[in-house]
């Protein structure tokens, strides 16, 4: 089991996108000098919006060697990357088309496809072909980034589904009953566990209660089995998410 997670609370979603930027720029450089490659699973909803928009602006658009960037996705919705709920779609106008990332080096996931568990199969294989993985190893994302919803769920891993329970496959079609657009592609808890770094990006009151659950240790919900295995884990949250933290949490 990992470490405990690293709680950085910061004023408003102005800083948490600063912040969080910022944080993504330091991961790739390190990664790139150490390995000469970045590998980094981008998040979909909301939050994240105005971190890719900071990242993709000068200057630190120009401190993140794009050319040597891998980027993959969480999660998507069952929809064509042009739909207005397309994750990718989000982080095509936020980020990948406004920065120097080849688009042979930006993997969506094909979640509009009619076989959702060929689909997830399909993207597997493509983790294991890009970055090198062997017969029977996880991939390991240099960082993954993750929101919360206020259910618990994160990524397309929802409280109740038995996609949560997953041991062996990096990626599955799940059935979100609750969300509005059901079906989906995720990765799974064994991949995003095996990360090098996983960062929480977290902004607004409505997910203070939540917030406070997981951290707190009191929740069983998905975004609470986020424990990398050989890797650190960051919750990174605005003064409203973080509202119901007290002590030794919020540290
Ligand atoms: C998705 C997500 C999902 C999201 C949370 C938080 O595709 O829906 O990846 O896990 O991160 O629902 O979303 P908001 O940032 O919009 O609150």
């Amino acid at each position: 089991m990992g470490s405990a997670p690293n709680v950085i609370v910061v004023a408003d979603q102005e800083a948490l996108a600063e912040t969080a930027a910022q944080l993504v720029v330091d991961v790739a450089a390190e990664a790139v000098d150490a390995r000469g490659r970045f590998s980094l699973v981008l998040a979909g909803g909301a939050t994240p919006r105005a971190t890719y928009r900071r990242l993709a602006q000068s200057p630190l658009r120009d401190r993140v060697a794009w050319r040597r960037a891998r980027v993959f996705f969480g999660d998507e919705r069952a929809v064509p990357p042009e739909h207005p709920e397309s994750n990718y779609r989000m982080a095509y106008e936020t980020l990948l088309s406004r920065v120097d990332v080849p688009a042979t080096q930006v993997f969506r996931i094909r979640a509009e496809a009619d076989d959702t568990d060929a689909a997830a199969a399909e993207y597997a294989r493509t983790l294991g072909e890009v970055l090198g993985t062997r017969r029977g190893e996880l991939p390991r994302f240099d960082l993954v980034l993750l929101g919360l919803g206020v259910d618990g769920h994160t990524a397309s891993l929802f409280p109740g589904s038995p996609v949560v329970r997953e041991v062996f496959r990096p990626v599955a079609a799940v059935h979100a009953a609750a969300a509005v657009i059901p079906e989906r592609i995720t990765l799974t808890l064994p991949v995003i566990n095996a990360a090098a770094r996983v960062v929480y990006l977290v902004a607004g009151a409505e997910k203070a209660k939540v917030v406070r659950a997981v951290l707190a240790d009191q929740a069983t919900v998905p975004a609470a089995m986020v424990r990398p295995e050989n890797g650190t884990l960051v919750w990174l949250l605005d003064r409203a998410a973080a509202g119901r933290l007290t002590a030794p949490e919020a540290r």
